[in-house]
Parts: C-alpha cells; sequence; structure tokens
C-alpha cells in the first residue's frame, strides 16, 4: 500500500515560526513531526510514501535524504549512535515528491498524487498529525478489507471544537466502525451532526481521485478532501472508525504543545526530569533556587 503525505499547506496558524520553516518540520521532542508519520506509516508496512510539497518545503526533501558531510563528521567523531539514528532517516523508505504549485487546499493536495496512486486503494496521513501508538493504519486496512471501502478515521470531540474538523454523520454498524451518510467540513457546533471529528488518516479507493477534479472550491476557498468524500458517498460506501488513541494536530500551537510535553514525558531521557519541571512550573516557582556557591 502506499501513503500520500500532503505537506504543501502555509501553515498560518503557526506563524511566525513557519514563516520560511515547513511546519511539518517543527520538532516534537527533537524530532521533526513528518518523521514521526513517515515512520508511522513505515510501521503499517506502506513501502512508497509520496509526499506533496510546494514553495519553502525544501528541508522535508533535505531531511529525508543522505547528508553525507554530517555522516562523515559523525563517523570521524566516532558518534556511532547518532550516525546510526542519521543513517536511518534516508533508509525509512522510498520517499517520492510531488509539487502542489499552490496551496488550492486538501483536495487539490491530494489530487496532485493521482500519477502516482494509479489504481490502487492508498493511504492519506496528513504531515502535521501526529498519533503516537501506530495503531490507526492497521485498523483503516482491516475495515477496507472487511467492506471493500474507503475508510475514514475519526475522534470524538468535545461539541465546542467540532467546528475546527471535518464531522461525519452515520450509523453505528459495529461498534466502533460507523457507515458514513455525510460529512461536513468545519460545521458550526449547533448544526454539526455528530462529535466525529475526521483526524488525519484515511484509507481512500482511487474513485476518489476521478471526483477530486470536479469538486469546487467549498470552505475557505478551498478544494476540500471532505467535499470529494462527500461525492464519493454517491458512488460508494464509505466508512469511519474511532481512534482508541489521541492523535495530535500539530499545526495548532496548543496542541504541538502538548504533543511535546505528552510524549516527552513517555521518555527515558527527559520523562522524570520533565515531571519535576512542570510541578516547579506549576507550583509558581519559576526556576528552581540555587545559592550561589563559590568553591
Ligand atoms: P491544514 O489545513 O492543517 O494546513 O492541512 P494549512 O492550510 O497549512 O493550515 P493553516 O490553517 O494555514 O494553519 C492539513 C495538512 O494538509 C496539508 C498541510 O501541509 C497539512 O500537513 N495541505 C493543506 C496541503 O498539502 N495543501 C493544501 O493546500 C492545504
Amino acid at each position: 500500500m502506499k501513503a500520500v503525505i500532503p505537506a504543501a499547506g502555509l501553515g498560518t496558524r503557526f506563524l511566525p515560526a513557519t514563516k520560511e520553516q515547513p511546519k511539518e518540520m517543527l520538532p516534537v521532542v527533537g524530532k521533526p513531526v513528518i518523521q514521526y508519520v513517515v515512520e508511522e506509516a513505515v510501521d503499517a508496512g506502506v513501502d512508497d510514501v509520496l509526499v506533496v510539497t510546494g514553495r519553502g518545503k525544501r528541508a522535508i526533501e533535505d531531511h529525508f535524504d543522505r547528508s553525507a558531510e554530517l555522516e562523515d563528521l559523525l563517523e570521524r567523531a566516532g558518534n556511532t549512535e547518532k550516525l546510526r539514528q542519521v543513517r536511518q532517516i534516508s533508509e525509512l523508505a522510498d520517499v517520492f515528491y510531488v509539487r502542489q504549485g499552490r496551496p488550492r487546499g486538501l483536495g487539490h493536495a491530494v489530487l496532485c498524487a493521482a500519477p502516482h496512486t494509479l489504481d490502487q486503494p492508498f493511504f492519506v496521513m496528513l504531515g502535521d498529525v501526529i498519533v503516537p501508538d501506530n495503531n490507526v493504519l492497521p485498523r483503516l486496512q482491516e475495515i477496507h478489507e472487511k467492506y471493500g471501502a474507503s475508510v475514514i478515521a475519526v475522534e470524538p470531540v468535545e461539541r465546542e471544537y467540532v467546528s475546527r474538523y471535518g464531522v461525519i454523520a452515520g450509523r453505528e454498524v459495529e461498534p466502533g466502525v460507523w457507515e458514513v451518510t455525510d460529512l461536513v467540513e468545519k460545521p458550526p457546533a449547533n448544526e454539526a451532526p455528530s462529535n466525529l471529528a475526521i483526524f488525519g488518516r484515511y484509507l481512500l479507493t482511487p474513485k476518489v481521485m476521478e471526483l477530486l477534479p470536479h469538486v469546487e472550491e467549498g470552505r475557505g476557498g478551498e478544494i476540500q478532501l471532505t467535499d470529494a468524500l462527500r461525492d464519493l458517498l454517491k458512488h460508494e460506501e464509505v466508512y469511519a472508525v474511532t481512534m482508541d488513541s489521541t492523535g495530535y494536530d500539530t499545526g495548532n500551537i496548543l496542541s504541538w504543545l502538548e504533543a511535546n510535553v505528552s510524549l516527552a514525558l513517555e521518555t527515558e531521557e527527559f520523562g522524570s526530569q520533565l515531571r519535576d519541571s512542570l510541578e516547579r512550573v506549576l507550583g509558581g516557582a519559576v526556576t528552581e533556587s540555587v545559592e550561589p556557591r563559590v568553591e
């Protein structure tokens, strides 16, 4: 199975950090967001990844390429662990790139991948969404194999936040699996058909590539993937599965902060020190007070 990772958006919610820097390259506990996404794909057995990039996104291509100078330096310094880490990034998967000339919306970004995905089903993984448990793609695949249809990962969110997401309407056909009856992009809370928010992971059938060229600009003047999926409903069944794990939309500063804190707390390297720091900060102390001392 191939994966398409749209990463050509402007990241306006994260300005000024994203003025020249791709938001997909922002670090979460020392690793760029998009590396988590590619690793999640590889973990699910994907060996062919297509990243949709655009102007100002060169850092993404460089990140997944060899870095001869850096590797030489680490080799000479005998830093084998860092050398292994750096080499491993360029060996993760076959990563291909296509450019979206202008960020015309997620649907348009996915359409840019059509010459690569051809007549096969494919994953779409938003390049700024981290799903730490890596259990969503296998679940999408399982449901796709069972129903032979496109499958969307959804997460229940508080009603007040539904207007930030694409939301589905549906009928639960087995626990946590919904047959989708409608989709709405960023509905006002009182008009949302459910609180099941589309969360950045999809397994789509090739039919969607036939429909995308005919989708008109929707919310925000963009070509929305949600609108193409709505059209898809007229031709094929579409399913949604609820994710059991928390995902982080790191294009949103608060969610990026939360991703950093919660993932760092789980590491051996930073976990206990970060817990101490947070306790100090929450306790009102700005810095640890240490008495000056001269030996
Ligand atoms: P977002 O809607 O989060 O991206 O798209 P955005 O437009 O960059 O965000 P803001 O609102 O300005 O902050 C989710 C994913 O789809 C990609 C983005 O790069 C992101 O990884 N995307 C979005 C594209 O590839 N092309 C687009 O035209 C829009």
